[in-house]
């Protein structure tokens, strides 16, 4: 990273003890302002627990955490977002009950100070129903807006859950591996979907498909037993025999 570059987030010297086990082990990350930032590694290896860390809904053991230089350490998750930290699960957690459009309602409600009655207004909410639709029709929903999301096919829900983080329209996106379980057509489709907007955003994300990472990443950081394996572009990484090493190391596991 040469010095001119604007960092989005650091970590220094972050690590999570879980009763003993390092988790995540002392890591330095930066990510350049702007960039598609891809966090890879076999199973096990700390990406969620690093991404628990960085989006505050995990204490650090030890280490620092900055948002466009500024300490965020310990705060705590609604906090982080305040800060333009939004992230999305690796598991999804949606409302089977809720349609589509009420999701993206209230989770624009929630960037407002009425976000912390949980109580829902239907008053309110009709503010946030233009939104609602343009964020529904950048994830390819709006013919969805008003299915319940039980009914939702897999793809759609992850669609969906990308609306939301995009709802708190936030600078630094935190995408926990948005392509897994997905068929080859909708990988296809949230490839673009992510390269949309990452447009004028900063986004990390965490994926075992190869495919995704080359064709979004333009840094790679591979993490191995809770620390820095590797760093650079997909190129360099791919090709480093400590990385080959790793992966063939956990299939021959498997
Ligand atoms: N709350 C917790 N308490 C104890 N151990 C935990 C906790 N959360 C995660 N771990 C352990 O920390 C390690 C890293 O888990 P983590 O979920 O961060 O891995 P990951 O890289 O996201 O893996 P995957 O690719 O399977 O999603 C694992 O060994 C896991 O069992
Ligand atoms: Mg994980």
């Amino acid at each position: 990273m040469t010095p001119s570059t604007t960092v989005a987030l650091r970590a220094t010297g972050l690590s999570k003890n879980f009763h003993g086990f390092l988790a995540v082990n002392a890591v330095d990350l930066e990510v350049a302002a702007g960039g598609v930032h891809a966090l890879v590694g076999p199973n096990g290896a700390g990406k969620t627990t690093l991404f628990n860390l960085l989006s505050g809904f995990l204490q650090p053991s030890t280490g620092t955490i900055t948002v466009f230089g500024e300490d965020v350490t310990g705060l705590q998750p609604e906090q982080i977002a305040h800060k333009g930290v939004a992230r999305s699960f690796q598991i999804t957690s949606l409302f089977e009950n809720l349609n589509p459009r009420e999701h993206v309602e209230l989770a624009l409600q929630s960037r407002t100070t009425q976000g912390r009655k949980f109580w829902r207004s239907e008053k309110l909410l009709g503010r946030f129903t233009d939104r609602a639709g343009e964020l529904l029709d950048l994830v390819g929903l709006a013919e969805l807006a008003e299915k319940p999301a039980g009914l939702l096919a897999y793809g759609q829900k992850r669609a969906l859950e990308m609306a939301l983080v995009m709802a708190l329209d936030p600078k630094i996106m935190l995408l926990d591996e948005p392509t897994a379980g997905m068929g080859i057509e909708d990988v296809h489709r949230t490839i673009e979907l992510v390269k949309k907007i990452a447009d004028g955003r900063t986004v990390v994300f965490v994926d075992h498909n190869m495919h995704v990472v080359g064709s979004l990443a333009d840094r790679v950081t591979v993490l191995q037993q809770g620390r820095i394996l590797a760093e650079g572009t997909y190129q360099e990484v791919r090709s480093d025999p400590r990385v080959i090493t790793a992966y063939l190391g956990e299939a021959s596991n498997a």
